[in-house]
């Protein structure tokens, strides 16, 4: 048997003025990636026939974000509601018969699991809706789904059009609702917009089924994860919210996390089992960790692979691609960008290595900085397997320093050295025996002559 379609409309064509943002909503990102997309990537996860997303007049640049996913874009305009905003994506759905399900674009932390059992709860019932309810710490200004003396789902009414009592009731509606498809339309076209805001209320639907005849169903979900955006203090919660499961997973596969509240991840952070946070560290988007590294304390990491058995920070920051070889080394105050470490390399304090490729074994003395960059175009530097770079030493690429080869401390290193061979920039020492001794003498002495005087 196969299974039945389902289609999605994602609504976010509303203005987000909570937000006080030029950035749209629904663009405002939550662990590295935009809150739309973390719903797209759940609605893919649970496999839609089909993908109607409602933006705003000012929507090109959500629309844009869609540009390389499978998702219908449509407008509305003006914003008159939720109801309405359905309403612009059913022409796209016009030959479409299976269950239609209805999220909000700032709604980001859904499981597809959850979605997956909405579906099913209105399979098992035929029910005209399900939808999504929780229980919210605070209810605030979510709407309030009003029970009838059977305890269904009559009615869902807007906070601010609520009376007292329908305001105290707790459990709250997620905006998250599954619609027999069929019956979706008919449902649109009977729904008014006499209340507070004057808008078209998706919610309004639930009413509307029932005066059809039609049942309407509630799956309860947890509040962390219906959480709705609407300012800057809700994207923060969300952001918590996030963190806690990305923590939680990559314990429960094999990661140690020392301080896990402390420990920051991207939606795509990958951590293989055995893998070692110490406290504070920062996973920017792209970064990959094998088996048996050791992350330390206060690290930043973007865009950077650290392979099996490699040891960075405490105090490093690895930049976008970066490369750490197996059994590598980035120390404190090492500053990584675009470069490769082969296996065994060590750059153990204080460097900038950028575009940058080091071989195997090598080792790069403290405060060694690759000049990569001349103030017009960057260069690379190539430091060859087993070479040796004494500390404190200038690498103005482009420069190869050869296998084996050793600089000497303090150098600046313009052309290139040979496998093997010694390569260093100084300028001659002077040593004076007793100098200084017979100069703290005479200065002594002067001191003492003037201190006299006054
Ligand atoms: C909505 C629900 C409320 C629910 C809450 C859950 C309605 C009327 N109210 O309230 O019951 O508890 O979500 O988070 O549905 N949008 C459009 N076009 C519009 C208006 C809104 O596309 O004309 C989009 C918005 O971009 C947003 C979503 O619909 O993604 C919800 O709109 P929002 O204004 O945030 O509704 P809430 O007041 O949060
Ligand atoms: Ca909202």
């Amino acid at each position: 048997m196969t299974p039945q379609p389902i289609a999605a409309v994602i609504l976010a064509a509303g203005k987000g003025t909570r937000m006080k943002s030029r950035l749209p909503k629904v663009l405002h990102p939550i662990g590295g990636r935009a809150m739309l997309h973390h719903l797209l990537d759940t609605l893919d996860r649970l496999g839609m026939a089909r993908q109607v997303l409602v933006v705003g007049a000012e929507g090109d640049r959500v629309a844009a974000s869609v540009a390389e996913r499978d998702v219908a874009v449509v407008r509305q305009e003006p914003q008159s509601g939720t109801a309405h905003a359905v309403a612009m994506a059913l022409p796209t759905l016009a030959d479409f018969a299976g269950d239609v399900l209805v999220v909000y674009g700032d709604t980001p932390l859904l499981r597809a699991e959850t979605l997956g059992a909405l579906v099913e709860a209105r399979r098992a019932d035929a029910a005209g809706i399900a939808l999504l309810g929780f229980r919210p710490h605070d209810p605030g200004d979510y709407g309030r789904l009003v029970l009838d003396e059977a305890g269904r789902l009559a009615r869902i009414v807007e906070a601010r059009d609520a009376n007292a009592a329908e305001r105290a009731i707790g459990l709250c509606n997620s905006g998250v609702m599954v619609f027999d498809g069929v019956l979706l339309p008919r449902l649109i076209e009977r729904i008014g917009n006499d209340n507070a805001k004057g808008e078209y209320y998706l919610t309004d639907a639930v009413a509307v089924a029932r005066e059809m005849g039609r049942a309407t169903v509630v799956v309860e979900a947890s509040e962390d994860e219906v959480l709705g955006v609407n300012s800057r203090a809700d994207l923060a919660r969300a952001e918590a919210i996030f963190q806690r499961r990305m923590r939680a997973a990559a314990m429960a596969s094999g990661v140690t996390l020392t301080a896990p509240d402390t420990v920051f991840f991207s939606y795509d952070t990958a951590l293989d089992a055995d893998v070692s946070v110490a406290p504070h560290v920062v996973f920017g988007p792209g970064v990959t960790v094998e088996g048996g590294a050791r992350i330390g304390a206060f690290s930043h990491l973007e865009g950077a692979t650290v392979k099996a058995g490699a040891s960075v920070g405490p105090f490093a920051r690895l930049r976008p691609g970066t490369v750490v070889g197996e059994d590598a080394k980035v120390g404190n105050f090492v500053e990584v960008k675009n470069a490769v470490l082969g296996t065994g390399a060590k750059a153990s304090h204080l460097s900038y290595l950028g575009d940058a490729e080091i071989g195997a074994g090598a080792n790069i003395g403290a405060g060694t900085i690759t000049c990569n960059y001349d103030g017009f175009l960057k260069s690379r530097t190539e430091i060859g397997a087993g070479a040796f770079i004494g500390s404190n030493s200038a690498l103005v690429a482009p420069v190869r320093i050869g296998a084996g080869a050793i600089v000497g401390a303090g150098s600046a290193i313009a052309r290139d050295v040979p496998d093997d061979a010694l390569a260093l920039t100084r300028a001659p020492q002077v040593t004076r025996a007793g100098w200084a001794a017979s100069f703290r003498a005479r200065r002594a002495k002067a001191k003492a002559a003037k201190d006299k005087k006054e």
